[in-house]
């Protein structure tokens, strides 16, 4: 299925600029999603054999997950599910509505499957996002299988408003998703990333958990914490990394997606690559996947496996999908993957991590998280 997609699909979209076949492609998966009938002919291409993974009190029908960025605006909920997609993490939203940076902000390295893309949280602010949401639900279109809600903060707000920012979008969103991931790893909004330190980082999570706590005391029937995981980047070092996780239990973070998209480049002679890797923006897709993988791999390390992580950057395949579990990732996510491979990408990849199982000796998913990096397993 992705080699048709590869072959005959692909260099077809691949002509034209690469955020209009975006917009093109979330259009029709937006009409699909208001059609069951479309979404039904989409679960009976591309619905994978089941690989069910539990985790933060959520049940995942297989640990292929779509990553954020792709949906920011919640247009095509139940495609994703009909994909075969295990979970869905959708935006990043901010509280203030954003039209994100000018255009061209989204450009291909196809030489070496990757994107750059410096879009800049565009998209309709957390109360339309709650709208949206709330639609799909109502209309009986919810997907079986767990949402989650990328939060960003907005370019106006100050960096020392961030807390208030993330919070405000939590408390109208809180009903509307299983759990959360606090994006303060995108190289896209000025000084992002700097909310990464450990002051700024616990100063946000403490305003996170506060609406977590007192939404779940007020809902008309007692509910449980909602999940938040914080999203990091790839490009810090090991020591910030470790300062990160000195909050996770004080503040009670659910679990760690790593990674973001870096702002570093590898070295090309191409002329084609060189002129790509000029633009401004985060880089994703292969050439990302080895840090990515690193960086899950000290975590997993640093937490004795205790700590569940998302692994996501350069997954394109099931080998690629299997290294990131075997570091030490409980699920996985993908985006630009989606793009190079195609809609076939979720039933390969969980087809694949199916077969490395059984080969390996493995009886479930769980055993094998980590496996690499605990020193049990060579990959
Ligand atoms: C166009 C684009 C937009 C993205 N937007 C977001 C976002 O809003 N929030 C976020 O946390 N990550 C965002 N990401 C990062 C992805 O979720 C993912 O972490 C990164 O692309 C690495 O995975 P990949 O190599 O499978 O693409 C975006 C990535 C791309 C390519």
């Amino acid at each position: 299925m992705t080699w048709a997609y590869r072959t005959f699909l692909r260099p077809l979209l691949f002509r034209q600029e690469s955020e209009k076949i975006h917009n093109l492609t979330l259009q029709r998966l937006a009409w699909a999603s208001r059609h069951p009938l479309a979404c039904s002919a989409l679960a009976s291409f591309y619905q994978p054999a089941p690989l069910p993974v539990e985790l933060f009190g959520l049940k995942f029908p297989n640990p292929v997950g779509l990553a954020a960025g792709m949906d920011k605006k919640a247009e095509a909920v139940p495609a994703w599910a009909a994909m075969g997609f295990g979970f869905s993490e959708l935006g990043g939203v901010t509280w203030h509505a954003q039209p994100g940076n000018p255009t061209p902000r989204m450009f291909r390295a196809v030489a070496e499957q990757a994107l750059i893309n410096r879009m800049g949280f565009n998209n309709s602010g957390a109360e339309a996002l709650a709208r949206r949401l709330a639609e799909w639900r109502n209309q009986g279109r919810w997907p079986e299988h767990p949402v989650g809600i990328n939060l960003g903060k907005s370019k106006i707000t100050p960096l020392d408003e961030a807390a208030t920012d993330y919070a405000s979008s939590l408390r109208v969103l809180w009903p509307h998703a299983d759990f959360f991931v606090v994006n303060v790893s995108s190289p896209n909004t000025p000084n992002l990333r700097q909310l990464q330190d450990k002051a700024a980082l616990n100063e946000i999570l403490a305003a996170l958990q506060e609406v977590n706590l007192s939404l779940s005391r007020s809902s008309p029937t007692p509910q449980p914490l909602k999940p938040i995981l914080v999203k990091v980047a790839p490009d810090l070092s090991f020591p910030a990394l470790d300062e990160i996780l000195e909050l996770t239990e004080p503040r009670q973070v659910a679990g760690i997606v790593a990674t973001n998209t870096t702002i570093v480049r590898p070295t090309t002679d191409q002329v084609e690559l060189q002129r790509v890797y000029a633009e401004a923006g985060g880089l994703s897709g292969h050439p990302l996947a080895k840090r990515s993988t690193e960086v899950i791999r000290h975590l997993y390390r640093q937490t004795g496996g205790k700590l569940p992580i998302i692994g996501v950057g350069g997954i394109l395949n099931a080998a690629d999908a299997w290294e990131k579990i075997a570091a030490g990732a409980s699920l996985v996510q993908i985006y630009t993957g989606l793009v190079y491979e195609g809609p076939g990408v979720v039933r390969e990849i969980v087809g694949g991590l199916r077969s490395r199982l059984l080969a390996d000796g493995f009886t479930n998913l769980p055993q094998a998280v980590g496996c690499e990096a605990r020193g049990d397993k060579p990959l």
